[in-house]
């Protein structure tokens, strides 16, 4: 029976005696200590006494289902771990993982982290150019893929000579392997019973995620096997869970929740978690939940608002009564999708807020503490939040100013540094504070509520995407001079990508070339980063030095105010 009392005591007890050392002591771990995280998941959870408990319950497209025990999970894992040595990867070697939500790319995440390497997780959808980009930065050596993804990855090999491994979970011997190539199957393999973990400490690199900027290319937030101190505890507070839970964490490892909450937070915690690799219909979902009786159920808002838009009708027609408690993050949860959960499920989500660098949860809605609908809550307890002047960065004391979130560095989940890339990461730090780049206030009661990015960055479902990428890609068609990318509102995703576009002379607007720009991205980057409207335009708005002013464009797909516009070099 699950205990009805929250893991986390009451918020503000909890702030007053909260520490890191209350997660290091549950997690018997001391400072100096080795720590890696992919032991931590499974060696230690058999060591308490859980081999043979469900780690995961997997679902795959044709409602097939494989479950693995945290035995059968150290064991793959330390097969995974063994292939990678026996390859010559080494300890700190980026190893890319490119695959659906198959149980080999959990599995893959927490092997290469027993043996050292840097996982770095990329979402399958994305497209070569998407791929290149974060392979070619990382310096990747081996990419873990399914047959249905490798041609992509053949595609880009000339341009990627680092890359020497590319390994396929799924062959079948079918057709021939090709340069590079090499077949390796995870149930099939011979299995390690036991491996010698890497020795890794605190600051010893463990997942690079990628994440998009304004300008540049995508930058890889580098952690460490210290992230597990937050990621542990902020498992247990927030998402509450408890011993006899099922949990169903829908975000893919491609992405920071995925892994955070999809794999090393729950099952740090020796949480059985349900996976599915099916897609979205609310039909589907529901489904999924009676089927496995999931109790603890952590989405994203795009998802939510999806389901409400399917209706109640559909959830009356199923048992849900297992669920207990459920959490969302990504994007702004609106009040009405909070209000509708409750007519719907019975139960609240609550909202989270965090980024790919915090690693770990940042401002949420805590089991037990009172939520207003539309707020993001309030800071972890250990972790010191304020909002700063959006140009001085100095904090702001007025309640309701909005403000940027700024964070006291020092949580043991922040990211390290980006890849490559220490300029931009030291310029993410102003006055001793981490600069979240989202707007908020804060109200009396200490409630923040978010206001929108500080940046041009699009939030579309969820998943952030880089104007930059999209220009540039754009760019490469041979019918476009200029162009600018922006978000623009959308009911169920938040924002969708919207791009204004100036034709070079020859070409002329037409709804089919229109289609086939958009088509030309999706392939290039992802689904995601395809304009879903196409603005042919004479010339862009810039500023006096050539820049193009993104921000004027999306201030009238808001119906916004400009602001100041008197650098603008042409009329809009
Ligand atoms: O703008 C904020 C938004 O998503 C950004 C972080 O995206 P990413 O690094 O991909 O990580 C997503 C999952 C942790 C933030 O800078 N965001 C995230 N959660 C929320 C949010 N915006 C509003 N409310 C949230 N709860």
């Amino acid at each position: 029976m699950t205990d009805k009392l929250p893991n986390m005591k009451p918020y503000e007890e909890e702030v007053k005696e909260f520490s890191w050392d209350l997660s290091k002591e549950e997690l018997n771990y001391k400072d100096g200590d080795t720590i890696n995280i992919g032991e931590y998941c499974t060696d230690r959870i058999c060591k308490l006494g859980k081999a043979d408990k469900t780690a995961l319950i997997w679902e795959g497209h044709s409602a097939e289902v494989k479950r693995y025990t945290f035995d059968d999970m150290r064991v793959l894992t330390n097969t995974i771990a063994k292939f990678l040595q026996d390859l010559k990867i080494n300890a700190g070697d980026r190893v890319c993982l490119f695959m659906d939500k198959v149980p080999e790319l959990y599995f893959g995440v927490l092997g290469i982290l027993k043996m050292g390497g840097i996982a770095q997780p990329l979402f399958s959808a994305f497209g070569g150019e998407s791929l290149l980009t974060r392979l070619d930065d990382a310096q990747t050596s081996a990419i873990f893929t399914q047959k249905k993804h490798v041609a992509k990855v053949r595609k880009i090999l000339n341009d990627l000579p680092s890359l020497k491994h590319i390994i396929i979970v799924d062959d079948d011997g079918s057709k021939p392997l090709r340069e590079r190539e090499i077949a390796f199957n995870m149930e099939k393999a011979e299995k390690v019973e036991n491996f010698d973990v890497y020795p890794s400490k605190a600051e010893t690199p463990s997942i690079l995620h990628y994440t998009s900027g304004t300008t540049g290319k995508p930058k890889g937030a580098q952690h460490v096997h210290y992230s597990l101190i937050s990621q542990y505890i902020t498992t247990k507070y927030v998402l509450d869970l408890k011993d006899d839970d099922i949990y169903w964490c829908t975000a893919d490892p491609g992405w920071v929740t995925g892994t955070s909450y999809g794999i090393i937070g729950p099952w740090a915690n020796g949480v059985t978690q349900c996976v599915s690799d099916s897609g979205f219909t609310a039909e589907n979902w529901y489904k999924f939940i009676e089927k496995h009786k999931i109790t603890v159920w952590y989405s994203a808002p795009t998802a939510i608002r999806a389901l409400m838009k399917d209706g109640t009708e559909t959830v009356k027609k199923h048992d849900l009564s297992s669920l207990r408690h459920l959490c969302s993050v990504g994007e702004p949860l609106n009040a009405e999708a909070v209000i509708w959960s409750e007519e719907a499920f019975g139960l609240p989500f609550h909202d989270t807020y965090w980024q790919t660098e915090t690693g770990s949860m940042v401002i949420n809605n805590y089991p037990g503490m009172k939520i207003k609908p539309g707020s993001m809550g309030k800071p972890f307890p250990g972790m010191t939040a304020t909002i700063v002047d959006l140009k001085t960065y100095e904090p702001l004391d007025k309640q309701g100013t909005v403000g940027m979130i700024a964070l006291k560095p020092g949580w043991p989940a922040m990211m390290r540094t980006y890849w490559n890339n220490k300029k931009a990461y030291d310029s993410k730090f102003v006055n001793g504070w981490y600069l979240s780049g989202d707007r908020s206030s804060i109200d009396e009661d200490g409630y923040y509520w978010f206001v929108g990015r500080d940046d041009d960055v699009i939030n579309t479902a969820g998943h952030l995407v880089g104007p930059f990428e999209i220009e540039s890609a754009l760019l490469e068609h041979n019918a476009i001079a200029e162009s600018a990318v922006v978000g623009k509102p959308d009911p169920v995703n938040m924002e969708v990508v919207k791009a204004f576009i100036a034709l070079n002379p020859g070409y002329e607007p037409s709804k089919m070339l229109e289609l086939e720009i958009m088509n030309f991205v999706r392939k290039k980057l992802s689904a995601l980063a395809m304009p879903q409207e196409i603005e042919f335009v004479d010339s862009l708005p810039k500023t006096r030095s050539g820049k193009i002013m993104r921000r004027v464009l999306r201030a009238k797909e808001w119906g916004e105010e400009i602001g100041d516009i008197s650098t603008l070099e042409n009329d809009l």
